[in-house]
């Protein structure tokens, strides 16, 4: 959370900043800044609320420097306030910081102690005031940071100016992702890939520990132990294009009509329909020794790690485990070198998932990543990845995301599915020829959701929703239900459907929408009867069904159509309707629907 970006080279920067900070607004946007060399010391802009606040600010004050620092805040310690806005200036040293510093506390204490005053309640102060003191007694500025750095412990990426230095900056990441930009005689710092885009495809991914002395003319990187360090820049293939909103009104619109070209690349040339075979990039298995998979992941992602689930036990026959970072990383899990640990996460940053990957990785378990973020922390702490090919994902609520780390664990579940046997060839073939179908049945999905439309108006003054599945369409529930309440803030559950009766059931009245997800296939009869049950409670049924289910339409009050399709690959398509449903109903509520309040799309905070 929180994001930064920051510029060298000699074209005035304050507009490289703010672009970069509008790309970046996803990861928080309590409050924006900049720090910006004017006549060697850094001039700070800052304003509490979203970076347009900034940009007046900016505009009014016309910055001419060419060499800067930006941020803009999702708040951790202390509240959000023009105060606690980043960069924190204190004496020669301006300071942008992502992470949480876990020992500022005692810090703080100690440099109050000998005589420093703090102007804001932020952990990210105290950085500000150790280099500055550091650098009163070496006045090198390196090794000032350095040795700041030395005394911290937590998680940051930061960079810093330093006045009477004019034509550098300094960065540096721990457990907080970072990155440069290569350009020709200029170079940028940013949070992430889509951020600096626009301005250069050459990325150096930083790697934890690392520190940056990023001029115009060249970037020098060394650990904090001293040792200097050479890091190959990267080229990056996404297009600057895919990070705009195409002409939607939304990114996440944008975004959910993105799905059925982001899971077509994510399946296309990782599967043969004519041995039935999916593969997984420089990654191998060892069948002799595998007994488990074991699945982390939070948000979204967590809810692709359920179907998961069912589509490697169904597929491979092997037991599946699925946990939330946040829980196992702090209960001492049970995993060993038998276990397959599988991590998903879009942005690859998510400081759970990244702790719990590390700690099942340290108890011998190999790893493998499902990922959308080339470079970023997660897969390159793993033995393994598998890129899901979405293209950036700027909504903070995740649509495409979320379908292509389904179409990856499907490829997963083919793959393992082929290596125990329990997939045979001819099922698998099916299987794949189904799958590559998928995405001209998700646009078609997506080009008829008027439906939708008609539903989302009656509906969108609701106060809460229920979300109803079963089976591979439960994590479905819980996904539609997450996307309604993020950017609607209508409160939403999703149950499996089995388990109403034994709760949700006592909430259902006149005025409460049921989602129901109802399309042919295992567990269909079930799903009528408790449709049955809500109707007959006179709740209202919205119903996603399957084509040709003419029956339904008597039993429910909305059906929204989908094509018919085999169990696996139903989540693929019943998650559509939902995300659309959560979007127009925020949109007629007026919602700020890509950046809904107090959430941020990469939480690399615990
Ligand atoms: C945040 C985002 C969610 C995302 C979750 C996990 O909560 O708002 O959209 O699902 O983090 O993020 P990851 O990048 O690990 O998938």
């Amino acid at each position: 959370m929180c994001g930064i970006v920051g510029y060298v080279g000699s074209e005035r920067c304050s507009d490289i900043l703010v672009d970069g900070l509008r790309r970046l607004e996803y990861r928080g946007y309590d409050s924006a800044g900049t720090a910006i060399m004017e006549g060697g010391e850094t001039h700070i802009l800052r304003s509490q609320g979203k970076l347009s606040n900034l940009s007046v600010l900016i505009d009014e004050q016309k910055p001419q420097g060419t060499v800067g620092i930006g941020h803009t805040r999702w708040a951790t310690h202390g509240r959000p306030s023009e105060q606690n806005a980043h960069p924190h200036k204190y004496g020669n040293v301006a300071v942008v910081h992502n992470g949480i510093i876990e020992n500022h506390a005692a810090l703080r204490a100690e440099l109050e102690a000998s005589g420093h005053t703090f102007s804001s309640e932020t952990d990210t102060e105290i950085v500000a005031h150790l280099i500055d003191d550091a650098f009163k007694e070496t006045k090198d500025s390196l090794e000032s940071v350095r040795q700041a750095l030395c005394r911290l412990e937590g998680a940051y990426a930061i960079s810093v100016l330093l006045d009477g230095v004019p034509d550098q900056i300094i960065c540096a990441r721990q457990d907080a992702p970072l990155i440069l930009g290569v350009g020709e005689n200029e170079n940028y710092i940013a949070s992430d890939v889509p951020a600096i885009l626009n301005r250069t495809r050459d990325m150096i991914f930083l790697e934890e520990g690392d520190i940056a002395v990023v001029r115009a003319e060249g970037i020098a990187i060394s650990t904090l132990d001293g040792k200097s360090v050479e890091r190959k820049p990267q080229k990056i293939m996404w297009d600057a294009m895919m990070a705009e909103k195409g002409g939607h009104k939304h990114f996440m619109l944008k975004e959910i009509f993105e799905q059925p070209r982001a899971v077509t690349d994510t399946i296309r040339d990782r599967v043969s329909p004519t041995t039935g075979d999916a593969f997984i990039d420089d990654f191998d298995v060892d069948m002799e020794t595998l007994r488990r998979v074991v699945i982390v992941a939070c948000g979204t992602s967590y809810h692709a790690a359920l179907v998961g689930k069912f589509l490697i036990e169904s597929m491979a026959r092997i037991p599946v485990e699925v946990d939330l970072g946040s829980e196992f990383r702090y209960r001492d899990p049970l995993i060993n070198k038998h276990d397959l640990l599988v991590g998903v996460s879009q942005s690859g940053e998510t400081a759970d998932t990244l702790a719990a990957l590390r700690e099942g990785r340290g108890k011998g378990a190999r790893v493998l990543s499902i990922c959308n973020v080339v470079g970023s922390t997660i897969p390159r702490e793993s033995d393994g990845v598998l890129y899901t090919h979405a293209g950036p994902e700027i909504g903070v609520a995740s649509t495409k995301a979320f379908t292509t780390q389904l179409a990856a664990l499907t490829l997963l579940g083919i793959h393992l599915g082929r290596r125990t046997g329990a997939l045979t060839e001819p099922k698998a073939k099916e299987l794949i020829n189904d799958l590559l179908a998928l995405p001209e049945q998700m646009k078609e999905v997506l080009d008829h959701s008027a439906t939708v439309d008609v539903i989302a108006r009656r509906y969108a003054n609701a106060r809460d929703f229920l979300y109803l599945g079963r089976g591979m369409n439960y994590p479905i529930a819980l996904e539609g239900a997450l996307k309604l309440k993020e950017i609607s803030y209508i409160h939403a559950e999703g149950y499996p459907a089995g388990e109403m009766k034994h709760g949700p059931i006592a909430l259902i009245d006149e005025n409460l929408p049921v989602v129901v997800l109802a399309p042919r296939g295992s567990g269909y009869e079930k799903i009528i009867n408790n449709l049955a049950e809500v109707r007959a409670r006179e709740g209202k049924v919205i119903a996603i069904a399957s084509r040709g289910d003419n029956e339904i339409g008597n039993k429910v009050d909305d059906v929204i159509q989908i094509p018919d399709v085999r169990t696996e690959l139903q989540p693929l398509l019943t998650v559509l309707p939902l995300q659309m449903l959560a979007y127009r109903i925020a949109d007629i509520r007026g919602t700020d629907v890509d950046q809904p309040r107090n959430l941020a799309k990469s939480v690399t905070v615990e």
